[in-house]
């Protein structure tokens, strides 16, 4: 099986410690490891490093090499020339792997998300492998609440390997998704598996406009393809597509909250990477180079980079990519 990875996104929701030039994808997070690097070592799992590209933009393609040497790890790297999304960024690397082999089975997969490759994750390619020829197959994550981040798939007859996928939905509004959570949707984990072949053809068929700037050279196509995410372009109009349940743990490091309940706590419930000295505090994030001490304060994010610190409600975590907005705005 070939692998494309997607390391082309910004995350703004983890300011200061991801930025528009260092994006989170490329920040080790939780340990000495970027979430980068985690994603190249997890396909290994079902694809060798000769069958593993990057798919990434000119500003990130240093840091992308960097972090593949780091590993030893020699795959191949895609440089779009303008970010246009996944739905682009996919079609390119589906033209340029399948090019001197010919077609095979694909797996997509986004480079700034926190998975166990356990068994569970290993069983769900596995099986992924076998729909991949008739459907387009997505990863289905039982929902723990109505987020509007995320695309949700209504799974339909159950199939040898998984279930089809009756509708999906990319990010709905909240009263939606509150809909869909006690209706017995998944979460759409963002990783999907297809033929290259199924994949060139339904793209064709739902978002022809991509199809079309891509029979043209990677610059130009660039140039006149729309900006459009798979999700909107392909797995909202498609009709092959099926669902495989992801069991594995799962976690997008969305926000700064989602990244507390990935890292590990003390007894006083709080995530600490450096020293932190803390009077009745507890629950709270705190990430700092330097001593960090507390008095009376729960449930917070402190983040500390060499130019800036934040603090914020956890559960406001997901306002920190208004900061982003408010730079810009400030020049
Ligand atoms: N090469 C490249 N070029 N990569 C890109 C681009 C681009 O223009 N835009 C985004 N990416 C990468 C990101 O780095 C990330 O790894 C992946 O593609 C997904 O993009 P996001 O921008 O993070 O998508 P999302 O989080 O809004 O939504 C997707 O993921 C959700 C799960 O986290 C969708 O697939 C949702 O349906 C899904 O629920
Ligand atoms: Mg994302």
């Amino acid at each position: 099986m070939k692998t494309l990875i997607l390391a082309g996104g910004s995350g703004t929701r983890l300011f200061p410690l991801s930025r528009e030039h260092y994006p989170k994808q490329f920040i080790p997070l939780i340990d000495d490891e970027s979430l980068f690097q985690k994603t190249v070592k997890r396909s290994l799992l079902f694809s060798s490093p000769q069958e593993i590209a990057i798919v990434t933009n000119t500003d990130h393609r240093f840091l992308v090499r960097d972090q593949l040497a780091a590993i030893g790890c020699d795959c191949q790297v895609l440089v779009e020339p303008v970010g246009k999304n996944t739905l682009p960024a996919i079609y390119y690397g589906v033209h340029e792997v399948t090019r001197e082999d010919g077609p095979d089975t694909i797996a997509v997969l986004p480079s700034d998300h926190l998975v166990t490759a356990d068994e569970k994750f290993q069983e769900a390619f596995r099986r992924a492998g076998q729909l991949a020829k008739d459907y387009l197959v997505v990863f289905g994550v039982r929902p723990t609440s109505p987020h509007t981040g995320y695309g949700y798939i209504r799974p339909g007859e159950p199939l040898a390997d998984g279930l089809l996928v009756d509708a999906f939905v990319e990010k709905p509004d909240l009263a939606t998704a509150e809909k869909y959570v006690a209706n017995g949707y998944l979460w759409n984990s963002g990783m999907f598996c297809f033929d290259a072949d199924l994949f060139l053809a339904e793209c064709e068929r739902c978002a022809p406009e991509v199809a079309r700037a891509f029979e043209r050279p990677v610059d130009e196509a660039y140039g006149v393809a729309p900006a459009l995410s798979i999700d909107y372009g392909i797995m909202e109009k498609t009709r092959r597509a099926a669902v495989v349940p992801l069991e594995c743990d799962w976690n997008d490091v969305g926000n700064f909250d989602a990244l507390y309940a990935a890292l590990p706590k003390n007894e006083s419930g709080n995530a600490v990477r450096g020293e932190h000295i803390g009077i009745d505090s507890s629950d709270n994030l705190i990430l700092s180079d330097r001593l960090v001490a507390t008095v009376g304060v729960h449930d917070l994010a402190i983040v500390e980079t060499k130019d800036a610190i934040l603090i914020a409600n956890r559960d406001e975590a997901q306002r920190v990519g208004e900061i982003a907005k408010a730079l810009r705005e400030k020049g």
